[in-house]
């Protein structure tokens, strides 16, 4: 090892003792072993370079996980259209997991759900408008049919918003919303997204 490298060394362990940042240029390092074997084998930067550099690195690596996490939430997201009473259409994207009764109230659809998906009522009735989309649900529970047989216009395609989940198999799914509900609720009560 040459005397320039030995001190270069020397050096480092010296920033290193000191408790300041130091790392290897491989560039350096590289190019040293070619026609550029005078320059020292190893090059100290600055405090302000590595970090910098490491911003640099973090910010990229930022931005490809920004990208991927994007390219997932399109595919986490399916596309509902809701049919309202007077047959305006409004095609929304919900997340997965989301419940419909959710995604209604965050995008200003009119689906009351009274009782805030406790099962208490039946205002947040939809009627799936496709049966191939219906037959993909979950089935109901007793307490959705008990409270589904208090709901205005029932069908058969019918169900309760608050427990329709949004999952991949439903994407494209359209949803009537009936020309009225029943609302139990002594006071009207429509609550409002949180
Ligand atoms: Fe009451 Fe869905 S909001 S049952």
């Amino acid at each position: 090892m040459s005397r320039i490298s030995r001190a270069g060394f020397r050096f480092l362990k010296q920033l290193s003792t000191r408790g300041e940042s130091v790392c290897i240029s491989r560039h350096l390092l590289c190019r040293s072993s070619n026609q550029f074997h005078h320059q020292p084998l190893f090059q100290a930067h600055t405090e302000m370079e590595v970090l910098h550099g490491g911003m640099f690195q973090k910010h990229h690596r930022f931005c490809t996980a920004a990208t991927s996490e994007e390219a997932g939430e399109q595919k986490q997201m399916i596309s509902v259209t809701f049919v309202e009473k007077d047959g305006e259409e409004q095609q929304i994207k919900v997340p997965i997991g989301m419940s419909i009764l959710e995604a209604a109230h965050y995008n200003d659809i009119e689906l009351e759900g009274a009782c805030e998906a406790s099962l208490a009522c039946s205002t947040c009735h939809v009627i799936v408008m496709d049966t191939e989309y219906y037959n993909k649900l979950d089935d109901p529970t007793d307490e959705e049919n008990d409270m589904l047989d208090l709901a205005f216009g029932l069908t058969e395609t019918s169900r309760l918003g608050c427990q329709v989940i949004a999952s991949p198999e439903l994407d494209g799914i359209r949803l009537a919303l009936p020309g009225a509900t029943r609302n139990f609720a002594v006071d009207g009560f429509i609550p409002k997204p949180h």
